[in-house]
């Protein structure tokens, strides 16, 4: 075999074993350190504040007893306690639960959802604020900075159906003691 062709092959394969390590490297790197810090497997969250005994829905909506109903009305028999204000007018009950399986929650792109992750839903409209959520700036988290983090779900604090919080009743100012004394003692 010519001298120049033998270097060439074992440049060639001194090329391909730097490849593979890198490729290999590369993964090991990726399974090591999650490519978002966040991304739903790792995020430890409080369970989902749902009413005791309301869950899991499919104890009423089952299909048969309580057929699914699609159309938009005023809840007469149940959930009357619900308010919906949410956005546009035209918001619908079924715009964030699946209308078949009550159990989960609905995407737009109709991909069904658990409960324990409806900052995904809430995310789809309000990705400022989910981005914050992740990172810590918006909501709590508690933990450790390079461990495991504990996030509180978006509706630990807001409420789905009416999320924007009651104005505080603003209260009198505070009276000076002497004040009480001298109204106590009969106004002058
Ligand atoms: C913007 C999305 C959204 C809309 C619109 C919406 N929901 Fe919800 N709803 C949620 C989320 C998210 C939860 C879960 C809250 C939790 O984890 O505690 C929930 C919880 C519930 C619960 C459980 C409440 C409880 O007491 O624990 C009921 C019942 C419910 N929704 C019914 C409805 C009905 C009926 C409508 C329409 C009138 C509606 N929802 C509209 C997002 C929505
Ligand atoms: C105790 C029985 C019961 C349970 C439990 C229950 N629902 Fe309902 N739900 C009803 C009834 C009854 C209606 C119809 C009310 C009406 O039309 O006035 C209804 C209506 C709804 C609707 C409006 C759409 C439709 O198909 O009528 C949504 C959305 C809904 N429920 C969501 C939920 C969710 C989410 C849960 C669980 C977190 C839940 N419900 C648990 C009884 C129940
Ligand atoms: C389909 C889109 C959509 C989804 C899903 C959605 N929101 Fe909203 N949200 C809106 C719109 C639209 C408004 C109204 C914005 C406005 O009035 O300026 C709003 C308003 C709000 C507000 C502000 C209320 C105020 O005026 O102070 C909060 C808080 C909020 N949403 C929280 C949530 C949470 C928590 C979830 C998940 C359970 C969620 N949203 C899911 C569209 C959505
Ligand atoms: C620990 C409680 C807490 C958690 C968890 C939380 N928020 Fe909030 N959020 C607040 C408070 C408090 C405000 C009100 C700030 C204000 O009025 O200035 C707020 C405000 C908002 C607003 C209105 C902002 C505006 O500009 O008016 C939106 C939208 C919102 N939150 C969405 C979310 C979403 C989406 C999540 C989850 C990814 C979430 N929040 C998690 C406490 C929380």
């Amino acid at each position: 075999m010519p001298a120049p062709r033998r270097v060439l092959l074992s440049r060639i394969g001194r090329l391909l074993r730097t490849a593979a390590l890198l490729v290999a490297g590369t993964a090991l790197g990726w399974a090591q350190f999650p490519a978002h810090p966040g991304t739903p497997d790792e995020i430890q969250v409080a369970p989902p504040p749902l009413t005791e005994g309301i869950f899991p829905c499919s104890g009423c909506h089952d299909g048969k007893a309580q057929k699914p109903n699609p159309i938009r009305r005023e809840m007469k028999d149940m959930h009357t306690d619900i308010e919906l204000r949410h956005g546009p007018e035209t918001r619908w009950c079924t715009d964030c639960h699946d209308l078949i399986d009550r159990d989960k929650l609905r995407l737009a792109n109709g991909d069904k959802l658990d409960f324990k992750v409806s900052y995904q839903l809430c995310g789809q409209c309000h990705g400022d604020k989910y981005r914050d959520w992740r990172v810590g700036v918006h909501g709590k988290r508690t933990g450790s900075w390079n461990g495991a983090k504990q996030y509180l779900l978006c509706v630990s604090c807001h409420n789905p159906h009416s999320p924007r919080f009651a104005a505080l009743a603003p209260m009198p100012p505070p009276v000076r003691p002497e004040t009480i004394q001298r109204r106590k003692g009969g106004a002058r």
